[in-house]
């Protein structure tokens, strides 16, 4: 059923942005979010109820398609054994929807719900509700229930990066009384802008010029560049992602954790308090237990092969074109960490959600992400013939624990009785 969506999709699609673009980095077609006469929102002028619900008029659908985040109420409904559909590095907000039963190995009932697995955006239209168990952001004070696409990305794309061509690339916004380069192009692909031009910022996330809410600005724009081809199975290739980074500053641009900490700043290793570290460079112990580390049983990995974009970390730079080199889809750049490289945020989570607690890449709420089946690892899901494993497999199908992640087969990434990816950097297995 899944395959042939996405071949479909890609059939009518190409892989290309280019017939489906809207927003080109910036702001677009304003008809497409709000309507002057017949608005559906009571504020704003909306097409839909809300802000997500507008975003997720496109956003949102039964089927893969690029720029999608959202798979359907009624797909998931119809195909209650399949995970969400869509595999941007962001998240499939479905993962939301998934709330389910299981028994552990040990008899215990087992309760797994999704609003715990990410971030709730309030999308009436799309029945996703504000998030009953967080009131406010963890670490922070942002009440959960003002939370929209818009918190996080600027509708109108009004930043916009220039000088991309590697000297100081800088985040300008328009302002009275002074001049800007108009956006020609997203900012997410590695696009160049000419001298005078300028790209949209990466994913249209907000800097300086944008509230999160309340009176609390972002302290800049985070760096990125990912391949066009984002949303797609990592079955045999790792779709690779380039973070980068950039101190905040005068520039306009801000480290991924400052980035997320806007919301959340007690997570932060900025603030006062004793937690994991966060923006800082990785120390030579974690490079090389990275680059040593294949899975459980196996560390004679190299610093050429050792990449996956289930631990992902950001480069020391926010050079479009060097991040543009690492933006790749067919392993052609493998890679591993120099000691210049640093933590992030999405090192242990994804920025929408996950099919795991906490919205983590891997799932971190039991210590085996596979079982050995007969020696080879496999997914321990409901219809594995395992037995009761809920607390591994958190009551998920095989296709589900697959989707989660991202389309890995179990023999791909992980050895039978494979531990968390904490041990990626710190080998404690
Ligand atoms: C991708 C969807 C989208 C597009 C396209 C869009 N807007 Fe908006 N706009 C929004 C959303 C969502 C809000 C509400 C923001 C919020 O919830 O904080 C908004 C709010 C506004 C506001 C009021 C708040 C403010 O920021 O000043 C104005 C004015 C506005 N838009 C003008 C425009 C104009 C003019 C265009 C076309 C050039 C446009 N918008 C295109 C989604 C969009
Ligand atoms: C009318 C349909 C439509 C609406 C409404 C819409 N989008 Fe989009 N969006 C698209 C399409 C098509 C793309 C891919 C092409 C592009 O980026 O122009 C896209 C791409 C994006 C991207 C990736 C852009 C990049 O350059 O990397 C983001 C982020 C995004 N949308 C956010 C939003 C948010 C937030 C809203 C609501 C405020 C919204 N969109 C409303 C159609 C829409
Ligand atoms: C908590 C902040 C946050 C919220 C809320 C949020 N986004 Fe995002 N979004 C991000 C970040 C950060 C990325 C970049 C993720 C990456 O590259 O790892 C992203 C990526 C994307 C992308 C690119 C595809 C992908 O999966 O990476 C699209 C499209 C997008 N967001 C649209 C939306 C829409 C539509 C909504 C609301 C339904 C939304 N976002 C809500 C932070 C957010
Ligand atoms: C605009 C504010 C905002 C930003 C920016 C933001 N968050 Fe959140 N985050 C929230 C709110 C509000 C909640 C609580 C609501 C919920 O859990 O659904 C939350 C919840 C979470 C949770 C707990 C999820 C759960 O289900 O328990 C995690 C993990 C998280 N955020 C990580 C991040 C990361 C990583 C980033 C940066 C990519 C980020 N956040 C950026 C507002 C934000
Ligand atoms: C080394 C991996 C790692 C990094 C880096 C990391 N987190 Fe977490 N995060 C976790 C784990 C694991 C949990 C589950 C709870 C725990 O162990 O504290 C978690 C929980 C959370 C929660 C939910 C807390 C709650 O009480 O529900 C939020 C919010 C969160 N992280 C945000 C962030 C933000 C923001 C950053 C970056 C500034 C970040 N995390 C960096 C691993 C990480
Ligand atoms: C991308 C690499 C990376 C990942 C993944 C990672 N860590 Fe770390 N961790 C680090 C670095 C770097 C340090 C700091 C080492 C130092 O200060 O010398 C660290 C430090 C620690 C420390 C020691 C703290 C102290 O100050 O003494 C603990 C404990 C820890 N990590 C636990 C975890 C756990 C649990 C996870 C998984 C949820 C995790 N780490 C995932 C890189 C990572």
């Amino acid at each position: 059923m899944k395959r042939i969506c996405l071949i479909l999709a890609l059939a009518v699609l190409g892989f290309g942005t280019a017939a489906w673009a809207f927003h080109d980095g910036g702001v677009a077609e304003c008809s497409g979010c709000h309507s002057m006469h017949s608005p559906v929102s009571s504020s704003y002028l909306l097409v839909a109820t809300d802000a997500s619900s507008t975003c997720l008029a496109c956003h949102e659908g039964d089927s893969v398609r690029s720029y999608r985040v959202s798979t359907a109420e009624s797909y998931m409904t119809a195909n209650p054994t399949d995970g969400p559909l869509q595999k941007g590095a962001g998240g499939d907000f479905a993962w939301l929807r998934m709330d389910r039963t299981a028994t552990a190995s040990y008899g215990a009932p087992l309760s797994f719900f999704g609003r715990n697995q990410g971030h709730n955006i309030v999308a009436l239209d799309n029945n996703y509700v504000v998030d009953s168990d967080n009131a406010t952001a963890p670490g922070g004070t942002m009440p959960s229930s003002s939370l929209s696409c818009a918190s996080c990305h600027d509708p109108h794309g009004r930043g916009r990066q220039t000088g991309a061509d590697g000297t100081n690339p800088t985040i300008q916004v328009p302002t009275i009384g002074a001049t800007h380069d108009p956006i020609f192009d997203s900012g997410s692909y590695g696009a160049e802008p000419a001298p005078g031009e300028a790209v949209g910022t990466y994913r249209l996330l907000p800097g300086a010029y944008y509230t999160a809410w309340g009176a609390v600005s972002y302290p800049g724009v985070p760096a990125a560049v990912t391949p066009g081809e984002y949303n797609r199975s990592e079955d045999t290739t790792t779709t690779r992602t380039a973070y980068g980074f950039k101190a905040t500053g005068p520039e306009g641009y801000t480290s991924w954790g400052r980035w997320c900490a806007t919301c959340h700043p007690d997570m932060h290793t900025d603030n006062p308090g004793f937690k994991h570290r966060v923006d800082d460079q990785l120390g030579s112990t974690e490079v090389a237990n990275y680059d040593a580390y294949v899975m459980t049983g196996d560390l004679t990995g190299s610093a050429t092969s050792s990449f996956t974009s289930l631990v992902p970390f950001a480069m020391n730079t926010n050079n479009i074109q060097t991040l543009a080199a690492k933006a790749v889809i067919d392993d052609s750049d493998l890679n591993g960490p120099t000691t210049q490289d640093r933590l992030a945020c999405f090192s242990c989570h994804r920025a929408h959600a996950s099919g795991w607690k906490w919205a983590m890449r891997w799932n971190q709420d039991a210590e085996f992400l596979t079982l050995g089946g007969a020696g080879a690892p496999v997914y321990p899901g409901t219809d594995a013939g395992l037995g009761n494993q809920g607390q591994f497999n958190t009551g998920y199908t095989i296709e589900q624990m697959t989707d989660a992640y991202y389309g890995r087969p179990a023999t791909k990434e992980f050895a039978a009785h494979q531990r968390v990816l904490c041990n990626k950097c710190h080998i404690k297995d």
